[in-house]
């Protein structure tokens, strides 16, 4: 993801979006050659093709990059393989209503969707969906600031399009929907509105907000499936700083959708705060998004957690975190004894999956913090020499004598009994 200036800062008005592009010094690589293929495309073709959404939004307001969205009001299968064969990428059909991702080399992902209108049928329900003109696709969008697009025409980008005063919003700093029912139609724009507010720093136009309040008093979002509910909490806990965001889902009483046990009050404000730090020193293998979430989750019951992770189609990996989650008092209570050895820490700590362990340290008194902390940095890295092939050569029949006698190696390494090749081996001799 790379940083671009952003055009609202420095001009009035948005007036030639091919500057818009060419002024840019630090794009990120790919969109200049994707610009430059769909206007290739579009030459010569009666097609229309436009950028839009998010990716128009972030350009105009110098944010992040990410992935690229783009509409045509023609053929979308066939704009994602004409593509697909100028930068390289592939194509990979989502299996929705005419929708394309075409998949760059480096990772990066365009959407290529087919310009629709839709219609909705019951609160809270996916919308039918018809094609349309460019124009109902942008009406049927969330905000203001995503309801814009710029058109790629021959030689590069042209008409700006922005029905909704978007521009004018970004400028103000303003969250705004389209139209009064837009919370009652898509309950998830709730989160996204309360995600786009403090991403940006925006605040809710004063309708917007209202609109929001009545359908959560309505009790709207009740009707999201577990699953749609569950990937809006996890988007927030995706975001650089879910705090704000968390404190938002408190006040404005949506955790209740989740599950009545959920609070985050004072001290999981403060157990947030802490695994902040802690994942400023903490290995970059750990999934950040899921320790904030299993700040949350640990509330629920055991019993719960298994019906809920189903629900929610969490993976296996993430369902033992959550369970493992609610173990904090007594993993503090075994690390708090006086003289453990680093081997016996090992053993207590061992089993769980890193997360929790930032979550236990986050939540735990100073010693047991200073433990987990040794023991995710240094502890579990601890490797011995001995396998057991070394076992069955020296002689040793294979059975589950190998994992104790290759426990207490490593046991002996931790407490620094031993330290080398030559240290094992003098162990192992003992032994026959
Ligand atoms: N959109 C919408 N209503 C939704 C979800 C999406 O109108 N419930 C539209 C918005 O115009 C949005 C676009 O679809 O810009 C793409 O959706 P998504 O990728 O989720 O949003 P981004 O704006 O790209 O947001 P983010 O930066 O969080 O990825």
């Amino acid at each position: 993801m790379l940083c671009i200036r952003g055009l609202l800062k420095e001009s009035n008005r948005i007036m030639d979006p091919q500057n818009l592009i060419l002024k840019r010094r630090d794009l990120p690589h790919f969109v200049a050659p994707v610009i430059h293929a769909l206007s290739e495309i579009v030459q010569g073709s009666r097609l229309r093709v436009f950028l839009v959404g998010g990716f128009v939004r972030d350009l105009l307001l110098g944010g992040s990059l990410r992935d690229m969205d783009v509409v045509t009001e023609g053929n979308s299968g066939d704009l994602a393989r004409q593509l697909a064969g100028k930068v390289d990428g592939k194509v990979h059909s989502h299996g929705e209503f005419e929708t394309y991702a075409v998949f760059l080399a480096e990772g990066t992902r365009i959407d290529i969707a087919m310009a629709r209108r839709e219609s909705y049928l019951t609160p809270a329900a996916l919308p039918q969906v018809e094609p349309g003109t460019m124009e109902q696709d942008l009406q049927r969008r969330d905000f203001t600031i995503n309801a814009i697009a710029i058109e790629v025409q021959r030689g590069g980008l042209g008409d700006f399009m922005d029905p909704y005063q978007g521009e004018k919003d970004l400028r103000s700093k303003k969250i705004q929907a389209l139209h009064e029912k837009s919370f009652v139609e898509d309950p998830t724009r709730i989160f996204r509105a309360l995600r786009y507010q403090y991403r940006f720093g925006f605040s809710l136009e004063s309708k917007t907000a209202q609109w929001m309040e009545q359908s959560i008093q309505q009790r709207i979002p009740a009707l999201l499936s577990g699953k749609r509910l569950f990937t809006e909490l996890k988007k927030m806990a995706e975001e650089k700083d879910p705090l704000p965001l968390f404190k938002a889902l408190e006040q404005w009483k949506l955790f209740s959708f989740f599950d009545s046990s959920i609070r985050f009050g004072k001290d999981e404000t403060k157990a947030l705060r802490r695994l902040k730090e802690a994942l400023k020193w903490a290995p970059s293998e750990f999934e950040a998004s899921l320790t904030f979430l299993l700040l949350i989750l640990s509330r629920l019951s055991e019993k719960k957690i298994s019906a809920q992770c189903r629900e929610w189609s969490l993976p296996r990996r993430w369902e033992k975190a959550v369970l493992q989650s609610k173990e904090a008092t007594k993993v503090a209570r075994s690390l708090n004894r006086p003289r453990l050895k680093p081997s016996q820490v090992y053993r207590i700590l061992a089993p769980y999956e890193l997360e929790p362990l930032l979550l236990f340290d986050a939540q735990g008194e100073r010693r047991a913090s200073q433990w987990i902390q040794q023991f995710i940095c240094e502890l579990r890295k601890t490797q011995i020499h001995t396998t057991g092939e070394e076992l069955k050569r020296l002689g040793i029949p294979p059975g589950p004598s190998y994992k104790k006698i290759l426990g207490t190696l490593r046991d002996l390494t931790l407490d620094g009994k031993m330290s080398s090749p030559v240290d094992e081996e003098a162990y192992l001799k003992g032994l026959l």
